[in-house]
């Protein structure tokens, strides 16, 4: 062996003409710069999590005042990590760290190697010479620096780029545009500030042998139809083309080549092998292509639109004389993925669609409707997000119907698990640059800074087929550039000018340069573009607000805190895509007592003003009149519609008014989702909603409809329920009485079925006459699209009293699946009530809850009059989701719901502990 390794930690990996030592581990340690403060320490992590892990963070009481709002502590102290290892002779020795958060200097062996000032980039550092002039046990020490102070020293440079006021978003800390760190962790309207800092990737030390050796920094595997062009929907009859590149450290012999074996998921049929053609070497990167007939693979689909067929590609390269120098295994799938962005044509004029521009998915040649959310970094620090909470969580997302997520701008960039886990559930990733609610600088040295981190990234994942758009960034066009408008028009031109130099001028380009597979967008939310043509300097032309009325053009984003307005259609955005929407709400009880001590369980203390980021404060500040304005906000809207809680226990009072903003969350939602998935069958030819936001970070009041910790809100519950492939929904116009009943279908062939419409009183009894609407109603509608199965007003109807009369509506059709050859049934439940629930005439719906252990099921029954909102609830100490809640219940027709299990277990105890209650509780004073 030409190289000694005495270091008995350093994992082995199966190697080439390379070692390399796997710096992963619990045995670093962390320092202050004064080194008074010294623990162990872990790699990958963040400082934070080695502090608290160690009690250096003492208790959990303090990291929970920290957590409880302020500011503090977060990056202002510089650390060091260092780990001790041996190595003797090398040719020549590389550190390769797959991501350090974020401004950092390497020593080894008391030399500085280099230093990283990118979060998201790859770092390698040429530490042949460091290694062999050590003295004594060579040693690795990493030093970060505050990124908050950084970020201020960058921006009080003389000639620094300054913006007008109002535009730049601050949250917490300031000056988060002039870093590329995750925007997030400077604080935002959700989540907390914490900075964290450290080597938040695994790290290695790649030693090559004297000549020659091969260690794979990073793969680009771009697999596209023959004759692809990124925007367009490509020919679905022409061949594949697997373009496979390998960026590597080392040198390469002469005479290598690439070989290439492509086998299905269960690694038994091998689908292609051989050399890779059209070989070229450039820079660090060595590629080359090879074709797969175009209905050789089997294809990959979104979940709900066929199977999730994954295939692994390997490649090796090989030397000369036939030796393997690196092989790389990815998993893959096959598929188009395009944002059609082109002029609505003459022949979709024809059918009805308004003219203007499309803007939705095709997924392998096909239109479909995007139902999903908006997700945010699942945790404030990275290295506690497992594969285990992301699996629960694409559970839940895929049980919630939803086939598409938003991987919004300003977090980090997925790893790979993440989009591993994706492919496998078949849930699209639209992706974007970490870019949002500011401008951004565009000097030479922050520009050099995005291009590695955008070819880095976009490399990394572009193999997998979840991967669905690359998004520049987050209202950018809407918002930014709006801010711009209004309070500095004479400036509008230049920083229009600075956006289209890094949104489109570079990273456009960029994106194209390593994929022929995924579409680009410079902003999330906008009218799209006129024309793209890479001889011009701007080589994509936005149509901005160039906008001919009675034309729709691309997606919306649209929130409204006048609760007033929340079921008034007439203010909802008709477009083509709607990305954004939503309001926030409460977690429940179970949640905020993982974080929060029951005397602070009170709606507006101060603990939870603290935690509460809508309004954010706007700067370090712990002034909280800004957040009490959000606490309101929730306050008035449940006044507005609902039964106001007032109970005598002060923890079962505060329960109840979490669950009430809960369902006036909820009821907003549906009401925007069935309006836009209505929009599939007008003339906007509305194509998908995303809702703000999937997921929390921690436990506070927020958009999210999955708790911290994986609970599930009323939102996620109701959003399952309104996502279902055909649904029926009532449309009513509070200021003219307009009622219309309307199916709507996403389904890609023709479904027929039945609608039932039974007007009852509270009690349970039917109207008479069913007030006049026919009691059952046979439909047919086409693929994506609608049909009103009612329409009237209300004042047509005969309807004794509107305080005590609901409308039940109940679907049930056949269709089939797409891609699926067998007919499925289809059922939906939903309802309609002339009045709010604060006016209506509730009775106690005696509800039953009883639980089957051979069946594992729950049954639930309304004994005594109709229930309304009916709510299932599970205790503290294990995470699940019931198969339905939120939902209506007329006697006579109890319900059987089951349970699902992601954590713990249901114990007979647990199931004892599990209750139900409806909007009549919420009523009863007590
Ligand atoms: C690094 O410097 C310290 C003191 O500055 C010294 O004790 C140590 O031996 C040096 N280590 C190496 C590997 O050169
Ligand atoms: C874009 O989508 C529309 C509607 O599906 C379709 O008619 C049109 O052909 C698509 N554009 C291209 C270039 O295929
Ligand atoms: C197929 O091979 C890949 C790569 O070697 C491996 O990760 C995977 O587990 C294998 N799958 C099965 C089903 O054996
Ligand atoms: C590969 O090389 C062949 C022969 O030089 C050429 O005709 C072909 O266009 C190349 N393919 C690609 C994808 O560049
Ligand atoms: C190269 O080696 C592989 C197995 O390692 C073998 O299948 C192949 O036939 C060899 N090719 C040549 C040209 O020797
Ligand atoms: C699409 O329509 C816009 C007007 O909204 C026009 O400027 C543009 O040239 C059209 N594009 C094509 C490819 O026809
Ligand atoms: C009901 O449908 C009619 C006919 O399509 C339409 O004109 C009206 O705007 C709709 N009203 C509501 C409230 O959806």
């Amino acid at each position: 062996m030409l190289m000694k390794i005495l270091l008995g930690s350093g994992l082995l990996l199966p190697t080439f003409a390379q070692h390399v030592i796997d710096l992963t581990g619990n045995d670093w340690t962390v320092k202050n710069a004064e080194g008074n403060v010294s623990a162990p320490a872990s790699l990958p992590s963040q400082v934070h999590l080695d502090l608290f892990a160690a009690g250096a963070i003492h208790t959990l009481a303090q990291m929970k005042s920290i957590f409880g709002g302020s500011p503090g502590l977060t990056g202002h102290i510089p650390v060091r990590q260092s780990r001790a290892c041996i190595i003797d002779g090398a040719s020549s020795s590389w550190l390769v760290f797959n991501g350090l958060d974020t401004f950092a200097t390497i020593e080894l062996c008391n030399q500085t190697v280099g230093t990283a000032n990118n979060q998201f980039r790859q770092w390698k550092f040429d530490v042949s010479h460091a290694l062999k002039s050590c003295k004594g046990h060579p040693v690795i020490s990493i030093s970060f620096s505050s990124a908050p102070k950084i970020a201020n020293a960058i921006a009080n440079e003389p000639g620094q780029e300054t913006w007008p006021a109002g535009v730049q978003g601050v949250f917490e800390f300031e000056n988060r545009w002039f870093i590329r760190k995750e925007q997030s962790d400077f604080g935002w309207d959700w989540g907390p500030a914490f900075s964290p800092t450290g080597p938040w990737q695994p790290a290695y030390l790649v030693q090559f042998k004297p000549d020659n050796g091969v260690y794979v920094l990073n793969t680009d595997i771009d697999i596209h139809r023959e004759g692809q062009v990124n925007w367009l929907p490509p020919d679905q009859s022409k061949p594949w083309v697997v373009n496979a590149s390998i960026d590597y450290l080392g040198t390469l012999p002469k005479g290598v080549s690439l070989t290439v074996e492509i086998k299905d998921s269960q690694n038994k049929t091998t689908i292609a092998s051989g050399s890779l053609t059209n070989l070229t070497i450039s820079g660090n990167s060595i590629s080359g292509i090879t074709t797969v007939g175009g209905d050789v693979p089997k294809l990959w689909w979104p979940t709900n639109m066929g199977e999730q067929n994954l295939y692994y590609i390997t490649i090796n390269v090989v030397d000369g004389s036939n030796k393997t120098l690196a092989t790389v295994t990815k998993r893959t799938g096959f598929r188009t993925i395009v944002l059609n962005q082109t002029n609505i044509t003459d022949a979709q004029i024809a059918l009805g669609i308004a003219p203007g521009a499309n803007w939705h998915f095709e997924i392998n040649g096909h239109e479909f409707y995007a139902k999903g959310s908006n997700f945010i970094p699942p945790d404030a620090f990275w290295p506690r997000v497992t594969e285990d909470r992301m699996k629960r969580l694409f559970d839940s997302i895929v049980k919630g119907n939803q086939n598409m997520l938003r991987v919004w701008a300003s977090g980090a960039y997925l790893p790979e698990f993440i989009y591993d886990i994706a492919d496998e559930k078949g849930v699209l990733l639209w992706s974007e640059f970490e870019f949002s609610d500011a401008l951004y600088p565009v000097n030479q040295a922050f520009l050099d800074n995005v291009v590695e981190e955008v070819t880095y990234n976009v490399r990394r994942v572009n193999h997998h087929p979840s991967l669905a758009l690359w998004s520049g960034g987050n209202e950018l066009e809407s918002l930014e550039l709006q801010e711009v408008y209004q309070n500095d028009p004479a400036e509008y031109p230049r920083y229009v000018g600075e956006y289209e130099k890094l949104f489109i001028s570079l990273i456009f380009p960029l994106v194209y340069d390593n994929s022929r597979s995924i579409s680009y967008t410079p902003t999330s939310t906008g009218n799209g573009y006129t024309k793209i043509d890479f001889s011009l300097p701007v080589p994509m032309v936005e149509r901005y607000q160039n906008v001919t009325p009675g034309e729709y053009y691309g997606d919306s984003d649209y929130y409204n805190y006048i609760s007033a307005e929340a079921f008034d259609m007439s203010h909802y955005p008709v477009d083509r895509f709607a990305n954004e929407f939503g309001f926030h709400s409460m977690p429940s009880l179970q949640t905020w007592r993982q974080a929060v001590s029951d005397e602070d369980l009170i709606f507006n203390s101060s603990v939870i003003l603290h935690r509460n980021h809508h309004y954010p404060p706007g700067g370090l500040s712990t002034d909280t009149t800004r957040s009490a304005a959000g606490m309101g906000e929730m306050t008035i809207a449940v006044e507005l519609y609902y039964p106001i809680p007032l109970k005598l226990d002060p923890i079962v009072n505060f329960s109840a008014w979490c669950l009430a903003t809960q369902r006036f969350q909820a009821d907003m939602y549906k009401s925007e989702i069935q309006f836009y998935r209505r929009g599939s069958g007008r003339p906007e030819r509305q194509l998908g909603s995303l809702y703000w936001q999937l997921e929390d970070i921690w436990q506070a009041p927020t958009w999210a409809g999955i708790e911290y910790g994986g609970r599930w809100k009323v939102l996620h519950y109701v959003a399952k329920n309104i996502y279902d492939p055909v649904i029926v929904a009532p449309y009513w116009d509070s200021s003219t009485g307009d009622l219309n009943v309307t199916v709507t279908s996403d389904l890609w062939e023709s479904v027929s079925g039945i609608v039932n419409m039974t007007w009852y009183d509270f009690k349970g009894k039917p109207l008479e006459k069913n007030a006049g609407v026919p009691s059952s109603v046979a439909f047919d509608v086409g693929p994506l699209n609608i049909t009103d199965v009612l329409t009237t007003n209300i004042k047509n109807l005969s309807i004794p009293t509107l305080k005590d009369a609901v409308l039940v509506l109940s679907l049930s059709a056949t269709g089939r699946l797409p891609n699926s050859n067998t007919k499925a049934q289809f059922s939906h439940e939903n309802y309609f009530t002339p009045v709010f629930m604060n006016e209506a005439q509730l009775v106690d719906p005696e509800l039953k809850l009883s639980y089957n252990k051979s069946t594992g099921k729950f049954t639930v029954e309304a004994t005594n009059g109709v229930s309304l909102y009916t709510w299932l609830d599970y205790p503290a100490g294990i995470v699940g989701y019931f198969d339905k809640n939120s939902f209506v219940l007329v006697p006579g027709h109890p319900k059987e719901v089951g349970f699902t299990v992601q954590e713990g277990s249901l114990t007979e105890k647990v199931v004892k502990e599990i209750t139900v209650q409806s909007i009549w509780d919420q009523a009863k004073k007590d």
